[in-house]
């Protein structure tokens, strides 16, 4: 089955317990249908319970969750996604994805043999990675003659991914941004970004939040108040002209990580 994606998801981290639960439910009712979880949230039991809860047909919820890098050898990865589909309390997850390659445990592959089995199983409808570098991809390729439907990669003007967009889509691998809006940096607040908004008649996370639509980009917002997700859900519908798309991406710079994320050395457990 193809995996067609909303243009824009809600992120989750950060997101538990009760009041996780009524901040999901608030942003399927707005009108979320992508909702980005992982094991290592401690929320997929909030982010079940919000689908279980809200009234939007769970056919039309795209829930995901993520093995976490201590689970990637085969048999601990096997029950490791069955824990994650048993904590939702739903009968499946639309998309499961590996959190981190961890390329020093050299286990991935076998986590991946893992997803392609759950898959197959229909424990989970689609299968996928976040953080892997072309060479792990191409390893998965080589390996399992099996590509991920999804690459989630930390994405946004800071550090624009020019070359791995353009890699997943010569593979066909759906680009997902993972904290588009730079999280708590100052990329908000950064003067270009702010000029480039006013030009559009945008606030500035509406501004970035185009940005990867016209990057070609499936944004994650996380976003506590109803109002900003809101925002962020029309934003990816707002164009901005070719110039201010280049001028944003311009902002990438080699150092433009959130923070010591870089898949070729992080060991994540
Ligand atoms: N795969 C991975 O390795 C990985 C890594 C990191 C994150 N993720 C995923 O990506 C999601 C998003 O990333 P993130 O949570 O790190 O950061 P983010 O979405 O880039 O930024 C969230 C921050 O922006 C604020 N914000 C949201 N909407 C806003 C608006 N319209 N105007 C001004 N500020 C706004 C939020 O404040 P309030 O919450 O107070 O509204 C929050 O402080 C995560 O939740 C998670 O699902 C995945």
């Amino acid at each position: 089955m193809s995996l067609a994606l909303p243009p824009v998801g809600f992120g989750t981290y950060q997101l538990n317990g009760l009041s996780g639960v009524d901040t999901v439910i608030s942003a399927l009712r707005v009108g979320y249908r992508l909702l980005d979880s992982a094991m290592n949230y401690e929320n997929e039991g909030a982010v079940g319970t919000a689908v279980r809860r809200s009234d939007v047909p769970r056919d039309e919820i795209v829930v995901t969750s993520k093995l976490p890098g201590r689970h990637h050898a085969y048999d601990l990865a096997v029950t490791s996604i069955e824990e994650s589909v048993l904590r939702t309390g739903l009968d499946r997850l639309d998309l499961h994805l590996i959190h981190w390659p961890n390329p020093s445990h050299d286990l991935y592959v076998e986590a991946w043999q893992a997803l392609v089995d759950a898959q197959r199983r229909g424990l989970v409808f689609h299968i996928g990675v976040c953080n892997f570098l072309p060479e792990h991809l191409d390893r998965l390729e080589r390996e399992t003659g099996v590509l991920p439907a999804v690459n989630q990669i930390e994405l946004h003007p800071y550090f624009p991914q020019v070359e791995a967009l353009a890699d997943h889509r010569r593979r066909g691998i759906v680009t997902q941004a993972w904290s588009p809006l730079g999280r708590k940096s100052d990329l908000l607040t950064n003067p270009v970004v702010v000029e480039v908004a006013e030009q559009h008649d945008l606030t500035p996370a509406e501004a970035v939040l185009a940005w990867h639509a016209a990057v070609g980009a499936v944004p994650l917002p996380k976003a506590s108040s109803q109002e900003r997700q809101r925002q962020n859900l029309a934003a990816v519908g707002h164009v901005l002209d070719p110039a201010a798309v280049e001028r944003l991406t311009a902002l990438g710079r080699p150092d433009g990580r959130l923070f010591d994320g870089d898949p070729a050395t992080r060991v994540e457990d």
